[in-house]
Order: structure tokens, then sequence, then C-alpha cells
């Protein structure tokens, strides 16, 4: 069975039929690789909460391919979610809008509100591109992993994931390593001033100057199914420690000019935050590969972006 699809026009319309089909095709996007389903085929839908073993209560992101579909999915999209849009799409940016008739109970986890985003990743928009021309709406698409895992960033992670669950009309489309190797921000835009519910690569400081404001609403707390509600996400097999000393035979990630101490393995030494963020899932991977108990992380310091890179790193410790 070969399951796995490359970026030519042949194979991304045998994905896009796939998802119009009621299949799931797992994607690569300039953040980390997506699980989808056609976004309003409920069947195909339910597929992807028991494929990841994910609580029914917990929403999807819907992708589309531009900014045009918005009203599809939300008929009250505030004029700030546009300039937004224009300054972050196709991008690492999620908005939470008031949903439309059209996302049904399933993908908003019964909530008032809908997930949106339009991926950077060139694959990506070419599949959405060919699902949208078939008479698709959108891709509901979470991360592409067990639920609570780490995140898939490559398609091999993908397989070994959950390779095993998918059936032969299902599709995995190869597109290497992702760029930014964590999860998209996402901003709630359900009110007058928008929250941050989720860091990412498009930062606070990116949002503020985007919207010329000087500051962004406090997030609520009644808000259950946000992605700030779970302590544990993001977590490998391995017990994830941070700043501490490493013992001898723990993983070792920090950046590149912190010293290795002796009898540790030196899983991760990244030049740079952009690095830190792209290759840190797969550096979790590859301990849980070597089977080590456990993994001490030097956490990255240094602006917007190291916040969000933190952020992973407490939930994958917690
Ligand atoms: O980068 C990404 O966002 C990736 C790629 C594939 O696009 N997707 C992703 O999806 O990370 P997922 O399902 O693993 O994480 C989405 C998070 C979940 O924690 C979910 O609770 C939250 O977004 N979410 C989705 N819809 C929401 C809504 N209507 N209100 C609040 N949170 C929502
Ligand atoms: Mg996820």
């Amino acid at each position: 069975m070969n399951l796995i699809l490359g970026d030519s026009s042949y194979d991304i319309s045998d994905a896009a039929s796939a998802l119009i089909n009621g299949n799931l095709v797992a994607f690569p996007t300039e953040t980390v690789y997506g699980l989808g389903a056609s976004a309003t085929n409920s069947i195909a839908v339910k597929r992807i909460f028991s494929v990841k073993e994910r609580p029914i209560s917990h929403p999807l992101i819907v992708h589309i391919s531009s900014v045009e579909m918005i009203e599809t999915w939300s008929g009250t999209v505030p004029e700030y979610v546009f300039k937004l849009a224009q300054d972050f799409w196709p991008g690492p940016l999620t908005v939470i809008l008031n949903r439309s008739e059209i996302a049904g109970e399933l993908i908003t986890g019964g909530s008032k509100s809908i997930g949106i985003r339009v991926p950077g990743h060139p694959i990506a928009i070419k599949l959405l591109k060919k699902f949208e021309s078939l008479g698709g709406l959108g891709i509901a698409a979470p991360s592409a992993n067990r639920f609570g895992a780490v995140s898939a960033t490559a398609a091999c992670d993908v397989l070994e994931e959950i390779g095993h669950l998918l059936s032969e009309n299902d599709r995995v489309i190869d597109g290497g390593r992702c760029e930014i190797g964590i999860e998209s921000t996402i901003l709630d835009c359900t009110g007058k001033n928008p929250y941050i519910l989720r860091l990412g690569a498009v930062t606070e400081t990116m949002i503020l100057k985007s919207l010329n404001i000087k500051k962004l609403a406090k997030s609520s707390s009644s808000n259950q199914s946000h992605p700030g509600s779970l302590e544990k996400h993001y977590q490998p097999k391995a017990k994830v420690v941070l700043n501490v000393q490493p013992l001898e035979g723990d993983g070792f990630i920090a950046m590149e000019g912190i010293k290795t101490p002796d009898g540790v393995f030196r899983l991760f030494s990244p030049s740079n935050l952009n690095l830190f963020a792209k290759g840190l899932y797969s550096s979790f991977r590859e301990a849980d590969k070597m089977n080590l108990k456990r993994i001490v992380v030097i956490v990255p310091e240094g602006g917007d972006f190291a916040l969000a890179i933190k952020e992973r790193l407490i939930k994958a410790s917690s």
C-alpha cells in the first residue's frame, strides 16, 4: 500500500479527490503537518478524531486557500481581520471567529466559534485550490499526531505516528521538513479587540504593528476549548525537564553556544531561534527512538518568538 504522494499536479489532484471522496489526507504546512478531511463531511471529520484519539470537544482549524473563502465560515468578520489577513496570510496565523451555519457542531467542538487559516506552504495552497475547484469548502486539519503528543514536522513522522491507522484510500503528501516547526499563532477575533490563545511565529509585536494598536485584549478563561487550557501537550515519551544540570544518559537540547556536559547525548544544538523551533519536535522524536528516559532542555531566551518556543517546552515538561 503506497500512501505517499509528491507535489506533482497528478498527485495533488489525486489527494484533492481523496478528500472530496471522504478520505483523509495528511499534508505539509509551513508550521507542522496537518491531518485533513473535507470540513463539511462529518463522517470524514469523525475519523480525524478517532485516528488522533482526540476528545470530541476539541475544535479543529479549517484551512482555506484565500481570505475570499472566509465568509463561508463566518458571517461576522471584524474589519481588523481583513488587515491581519492582508499582512499575514498565507501564513502561520489562525483566527477564531464567530461561526456560520456551515461550520457544524463537530468541527467546532460544539462552540459558537471557528478557527480559520490560510497556510503558507505551496503544496497546501495547491491542494486547497484543487479541492475548492472540485467543490470543497475548506479542509479541517489538526496537527497530524496522536492527541497530546509531538506534532509531525516531516512526512515520515506522520507515518510513524498514525500511518498504521490510515486506510488505502487515505494519502500522505510528502513536502519535506516544515520550515517553521511549531504550530500557528491562534488569535481570538470574536470580539472588538483580539487576544492571543497560542503563541507562534506571528508574534504579538507583529500583530500590534499590523493593527496599529498598543495592546491586545486579555484572554478570557471562560473559553474552555482554547489551547492554553491544556496543561500537557507536545509530549514525547521521554520526560522533558527544563533548565537543570543533565545527568549521565540524559538527552540534551540547547543553543549552539552551550557546551555539552559529560556523559549526555547532545540531541540538538541550533544556532538561532528559527532553527530551534524547526528542529525541536524532531529532536524529541530522536530521543524516543534512542529510548532515552529524560531530555534536558535549556530554554532559549530573546524576544517574542522565544516565548512561543517556551510555551511548547513548558507544556512538554508539564
Ligand atoms: O499550525 C497549525 O495551526 C496546525 C496546522 C496543521 O495548521 N494545526 C494545528 O491544529 O495545530 P491543532 O488542532 O493541533 O491545534 C489547534 C488548536 C487546538 O488546541 C484547538 O483547541 C484550538 O486550536 N482551536 C481550534 N478551534 C478553536 C476555536 N473555535 N476556539 C478556540 N480554540 C480553537
Ligand atoms: Mg495539535
